[in-house]
């Protein structure tokens, strides 16, 4: 069994892009400018929007944190959107999500500039990713394409089941795993809460992508031997042994379906670290206008 190891390989893909920056930056180029907006206290949200903040600083991008209340409306919001767009000094922004239920998230999603919509969350860019066409691809289902390039996993005529069809993970995943390209070329069957006779499916599964946000849910006895599975999960578990009080736990059971996976990535430290380091590539290419 191997561990695809994303933190290693999130660091690669973060030193080749700091090295880019670097050439471009002695030739007179500007440096990229990353911006994230956070809305509210959400505990997860903040850890995730300081750890890409965190990330831009690490390898010489301009990050800007809006922070704002959670009472902000959807039209402060959207303002504040506007502003973005506008500044040319920013080359790419995102707005984390879950938003405060007040405010309408497909709505806030549309008023971004697409060409700056380094999250691939815009329907424009929705769109072009469907249909083949290049443009930001959203982080964490490029990272996963990235980890299955970068470790050689052979994905085409595979049968891929993706759990789980967020507009965030699940729908794009199985959009790109089926395209005509690296890591695609691949049978994909999505399953969803709705589905039935689940272990069934799973069970003919050469790919697993886990992105069900239900702590533990795929077991050892729902998964044949030899299987790849990438876990995009990712819960605090109340656990009295730690000091925190909870450990951290993926939608799969590492323990028992990590005693028949050929790969498998751990939580933390495997799809996490793969989501920060693509939004900065996307970053990157925004200030190229460079889409690939
Ligand atoms: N919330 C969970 N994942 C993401 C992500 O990739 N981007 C944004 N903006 N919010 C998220």
């Amino acid at each position: 069994m191997t561990i695809l190891d994303g933190k290693k390989v999130s660091n690669d893909i973060k030193d080749e892009i700091a090295e880019h920056v670097k050439a471009m930056v002695s030739k007179g180029g500007k440096v990229p400018h990353l911006a994230a907006i956070l809305v509210g206290t959400d505990g997860a949200s903040m850890t995730y929007v300081n750890a890409k903040v965190k990330a831009c600083e690490r390898i010489g991008f301009n990050s800007t944190l809006i922070d704002l209340p959670d009472y902000t409306t959807e039209e402060e919001l959207l303002q504040k959107i506007d502003q973005l767009n506008t500044d040319n000094d920013i080359d790419g922004f995102i707005v984390q999500l879950p938003l405060p239920k007040h405010i309408d998230e497909q709505k806030v999603l549309m008023a971004v500039n697409p060409d700056k919509d380094v999250d691939g969350f815009h329907p424009t860019n929705v769109g072009k990713m469907a249909l083949d066409l290049p443009t930001f691809l959203p982080a964490t289902p490029y990272g996963i394409m990235e980890l299955l390039e970068r470790y050689q996993i052979e994905t085409s005529g595979k049968n891929v089941v993706v759990l789980g069809r967020s507009h965030i993970v699940g729908r794009p995943m199985s959009i790109l795993m089926s395209q005509k390209r690296k890591a695609g070329d691949a049978t994909v069957t999505v399953v969803h809460s709705r589905s039935k006779n689940l272990k069934e499916i799973t069970l003919e599964a050469d790919i697993v992508v886990a992105a069900i946000g239900i702590s533990e849910f795929l077991t050892g006895d729902m998964v044949k031997e030899d299987v790849v599975i990438i876990d995009v999960g990712i819960t605090r578990v109340p656990d009295a042994t730690k000091k925190t009080g909870y450990r951290l736990a993926g939608d799969v059971e590492f323990e028992s379906v990590s005693k028949k996976a050929s790969y498998i990535t751990p939580v933390p430290g495997g799809v996490g670290p793969m989501t920060i380091a693509m939004l900065l590539k996307n970053t990157l290419l925004a200030r190229e206008r460079n889409l690939q």
